[in-house]
């Protein structure tokens, strides 16, 4: 891999539950994000992906420093930021940007488009000073693939699409080094979704920008990512190159995700198992002992009740080159190379201007 851009170890994220309005008593913990590693390399794009609530929106905003860890490092080109604060958390903040879910919410109703975008050089102005700012903010709009002549316009007047293009171009607004883009197409109509992530892929190696891409749909991510992480209940479980995890998936968790994913080939649909998965995800303030994903696993057995399994790569391919030897939490991890069940999703160029302007023109 690439020289590393962020190092995250040991992750913990616990909001404690508390009980009593006199005297509050902590009476357990949200155990959101609970122990997580990745590495993110010089321009390489990592896909994180996991069902509602397994804690992926909370590694984001740990990532960007709008929270701050219960527990574990985070380390951005080998210094430690995990607990920056004032000058320093700001020199930092400039360089890890966040692309935020949901475009309706994320943008304010009341600032004009050129405001929303050139918000981030009132905090860093030494990136633009006043005079110069208009014509940076127009210089992003164009490369988002909107006219620079919306400047003056406010968010209502923008489609779905459009909008999430305006958060891009606010998230490259300081030039940051890494992004971490967080469900950006989820809250969109699956006909723009894919001009989005055409965007995006197309800025990253524009800007020769390390991406942290997030989504809870596998088929989502594959098309742009270089490796690919699946969490569940706070932890990362599997995480490989792409054609690891989605070719040659080892954990139960990974296999039942992608045993979901439509499959357009019918001969390989027929050979394929689809398996589903019993139950419902554990309260992340009552995690299994063991493996977490035990209380789903068809595989279980005791072992999994009483030891934690690392994420490494599992014993019997410890001694082969394959794709099944990456990183696997699972104590009886398989390969059972369900090739072509997971379809490279194809999509279509990307339209780089979108004109239709919803409201007035
Ligand atoms: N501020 C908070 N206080 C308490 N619980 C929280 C808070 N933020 C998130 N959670 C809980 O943490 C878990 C992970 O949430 P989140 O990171 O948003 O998951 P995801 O983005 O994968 O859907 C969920 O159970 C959620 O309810
Ligand atoms: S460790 Fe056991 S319970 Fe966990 S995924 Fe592997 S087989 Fe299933
Ligand atoms: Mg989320």
């Amino acid at each position: 891999m690439a020289e590393p851009v962020l190092e995250v170890s040991g992750l913990v994220k616990h909001y404690p539950l508390t009980r009593g309005i006199l005297f509050r008593k902590q009476v357990g913990a949200v155990k959101a994000v609970d122990g997580v590693d990745f590495t993110l390399g010089r321009g390489e794009t990592l896909g994180l992906v996991g069902e509602s609530g397994c804690g992926k929106s909370t590694v984001a905003r740990m990532l960007v420093s709008l929270e701050r860890p219960t527990a574990g490092t985070i380390r951005y080109r080998g210094e430690d930021i995990t607990r920056l604060s004032g000058k320093a958390l700001k020199a930092v903040r400039r360089n890890i940007q966040m692309v935020f879910q949901d475009p309706y919410t994320s943008l304010n109703p009341r600032m004009t488009v050129g405001d929303i975008i050139g918000e981030p050089y009132e905090i860093h102005p030494e990136v633009a000073p006043k005079g110069d700012r208009r014509r940076k903010v127009q210089d992003l709009l164009d490369v988002v693939g909107l006219d620079p002549e919306y400047v003056n316009r406010y968010p209502h007047q923008f489609s779905g699409g459009q909008r999430q293009r305006i958060g891009i171009a606010r998230a490259l607004a300081l030039r940051p080094e890494v992004i971490v883009a967080d469900e950006p197409v989820s809250a969109l109509d699956v006909s723009v979704q894919a001009q989005v992530i055409n965007l995006l892929d197309r800025l990253q190696s524009e800007f020769e920008l390390s991406c942290l891409f997030i989504a809870h749909d596998l088929s989502l991510v594959r098309h742009i990512s270089d490796r690919v992480g699946v969490m569940y209940l706070g932890r990362i479980v599997e995480i490989g190159r792409d054609t690891e995890i989605y070719d040659h998936p080892t954990h139960p968790y990974t296999q039942a995700l992608l045993s979901a994913v439509p499959v357009p080939d019918p001969e390989a649909r027929e050979h394929r198992e689809r398996i589903i998965l019993a139950g419902d995800v554990p309260s992340p303030t009552n995690i299994p002992s063991g493996c977490r994903f035990r209380t789903r696993c068809w595989k279980a057995q005791e072992r999994c009740a009483l030891e934690v399994p690392a994420l490494a790569v599992p014993e019997e391919f410890r001694r082969t080159t394959g794709p099944a030897a990456h990183d696997s939490a699972c104590h009886f991890a398989e390969d059972v190379s369900i090739r072509r069940s997971a379809p490279e999703v194809v999509l279509p160029p990307e339209e780089t201007r979108e004109d239709h302007v919803n409201g007035s023109a």
